[in-house]
């Protein structure tokens, strides 16, 4: 059975062939075929945190595809009052076709992959948010920014760096990663990219100093210094962040013409400042709708995978 959980366990091949997959139905979307790949198949989708562009996608690209979605919050399925996550997962995955979750530790999911008779998609996890990359990427491939890659990723070391770090280790491009110091990557994660990097040919580097990270990338990135289920710490970190903004000061030390990617929702003010982010908004949300076009390519790598 193959998951989706994780970039890690994915070769550079399959993620350019979901990529491309995406590509071919957001092609055929826009001249208005609709092929019907996923007709009378079921996604269940458990979110035990807020999403807009997750469960739009999903429950979107479900549809398009011919099947359907049902939308499962923690406030209204047992999983939120104590039903153990293995039950939830040999129920659920013996009438659905598909699950997404989305959830906080990234072991909930894992345990419920273990236990589950269908295909496994992580919506978000603390750890990890590899849909969100796939829709990156394809924006890369569509902006032929997907060449000589040295991608910049500044503020919070967060479940989407870790899963910068995976694509980076797996697709052999360069990526430096700047954080305050105590708000670093999982030394675990960075440690297996670094691994995988060394197959690869591809170059991640930590670092404290911003500028640093940006000089002449192509790319740059950042996401919210305050991730979901650490809002108690706003305040504090909006101070220990001093200086992390993405503004057009440290936008001026990348490449011409480098892009600027946020996976939303973004802060302006914070992690991003308006000027940079009107001046990208073209290519930010086409990145959000991307995570439409890459997870029903996605979807449909999988069921053909574990058909
Ligand atoms: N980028 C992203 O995953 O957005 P949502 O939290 O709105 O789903
Ligand atoms: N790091 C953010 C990503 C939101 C899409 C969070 O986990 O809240």
């Amino acid at each position: 059975m193959r998951h989706f959980l994780t970039l890690k366990d994915f070769t550079k091949k399959e993620i350019l062939e979901i990529i491309d997959i995406g590509l071919e139905i957001k092609k055929n979307l826009k001249s208005k075929i609709y092929k019907k790949e996923l007709e009378n198949q079921t996604l269940g989708m458990i979110f035990e945190k807020s999403s807009t562009r997750t469960r739009v996608s999903f429950e979107t690209g479900m549809f398009q595809l011919g099947g359907h979605a049902l939308f499962l919050s923690n406030r209204d399925i047992h999983i939120g009052r104590g039903e153990p996550v293995k039950d939830t997962a040999r129920v659920i995955s013996s009438m659905c076709d598909m699950v997404m979750i989305r959830t906080f530790e990234h072991s909930k999911i894992e345990e419920f992959a273990k236990f589950s008779k269908v295909p496994v998609i992580n919506g978000l996890t603390d750890s990890y948010h590899p849909v969100q990359l796939l829709a990156d990427y394809m924006t890369l491939v569509e902006n032929n920014a997907d060449k000589n890659i040295v991608a910049a990723y500044v503020g919070d070391g967060n479940n989407m760096t870790h899963s910068w770090m995976i694509l980076a280790a797996k697709l052999g491009f360069e990526l430096r990663i700047a954080t305050p110091k105590g708000y670093e990557v999982d030394e675990d994660i960075l440690n297996e990219a670094l691994k995988l990097a060394k197959e690869s040919g591809a170059v991640i580097k930590t670092t404290n100093d911003p500028k640093v990270a940006v000089k002449n990338a192509t790319v740059v990135t950042t996401d919210t210094w305050t991730s979901m289920g650490q809002e108690e710490e706003k305040e504090e970190r909006i101070k220990i962040f001093n200086g992390f903004m993405v503004d057009d000061k440290l936008m001026s030390l990348a490449k011409d013409n480098s892009m600027f990617l946020h996976c939303l929702p973004a802060y302006r003010g914070l992690e991003v400042s308006e000027e940079v982010f009107e001046k990208h908004s073209e290519i930010i949300f086409s990145e959000a709708e991307n995570r439409l076009h890459a997870q029903k390519g996605l979807m449909v790598w999988l069921k053909k995978q574990n058909q």
